[in-house]
């Protein structure tokens, strides 16, 4: 199905949220400590530097998690992939989260701005590889062949990825979803203010609600597996697609 020209615009933010039924944890939650050190601790530049066998052994124990038979898309992701069916370029999905559930529920664009945990990255060449296995400080490179890689991920201190393409939709953006993200971590966390300050109707969609509840114009309280669905449905039963 191509996409109407009369279809809104609509920016879809999603966090760890959304992947929380999926049997991956949030960050936030009440037990968010990894080895007693919390993602924050794990997840800088500074801490590579310091102790980088720590923040690779807390990457690829997560990379293999993310591969664990019972970690599957839930619903949440698998409405998201039927709504860029229906609306096409005229969506774009914009994910704070590191594992490929929206991929594995079938969207087919997704701009991962922190990076992700599948992929491994020169520190020299900026080159990334398509990477499921564990890897250290003694994995050599594909492309330098020196002992470059590290996590292809966008650490607490670094810019995220793709922002020139996000604010450019954020400004055209009709509409503007935030989906289970607690609105702790900017520059995510402004895109709501972006997206409201450029005319668009805004809607946060979380368990409870987040630290910027009072920028959303609509608010969907409750498990993303059952309050997307029901979104995207009345969105395609809106525009009659
Ligand atoms: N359905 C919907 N929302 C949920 C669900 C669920 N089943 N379970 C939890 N939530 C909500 C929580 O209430 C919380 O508001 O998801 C949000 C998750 O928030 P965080 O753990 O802070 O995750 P996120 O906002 O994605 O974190 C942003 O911070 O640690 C960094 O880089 C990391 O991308 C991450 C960023």
């Amino acid at each position: 199905m191509s996409a109407n020209q009369s279809l809104p615009n609509i920016v879809i933010l999603t966090g760890a949220g959304i992947s929380a039924e999926s049997g991956l944890k949030t960050f936030r939650d009440n037990d968010g400590l990894w080895e007693n050190h919390s993602v924050e601790e794990v997840a800088t530049p500074e801490a590579f530097e310091q102790n980088p066998s720590l923040v690779y052994r807390f990457y690829n124990a997560r990379r293999a998690q993310l591969q664990e038979d019972d970690v599957v898309p839930n619903a949440a992701h698998l409405a998201l992939a039927k709504l860029e069916k229906a609306f096409g370029h005229k969506m774009m999905l914009v994910t704070q989260n590191v594992d490929d559930l929206h991929e594995r529920g079938g969207s087919e664009s997704v701009y991962h701005m922190h990076g992700k945990l599948l992929s491994a990255r020169c520190a020299i060449s900026q080159q990334t590889f398509d990477w499921r296995e564990s890897f250290d400080h003694t994995t050599q490179c594909p492309c330098c062949k020196r002992v470059t890689l590290r996590p292809d991920i966008v650490w607490f201190g670094e810019i995220p990825m793709y922002m020139e393409e996000i604010y450019d939709a954020l400004s055209q953006a009709d509409m503007f979803i935030a989906i289970g993200t607690s609105g702790n971590v900017y520059p995510a966390a402004g895109f709501v203010q972006i997206a409201k300050e450029n005319g668009a109707h805004t809607i946060e969609a979380n368990l409870e609600p987040g630290v910027s509840n009072a920028l959303f114009d609509e608010s969907f309280t409750g498990p993303a597996s059952r309050i997307v669905p029901q979104w995207v449905d009345e969105l395609i039963s809106k525009y009659a697609l």
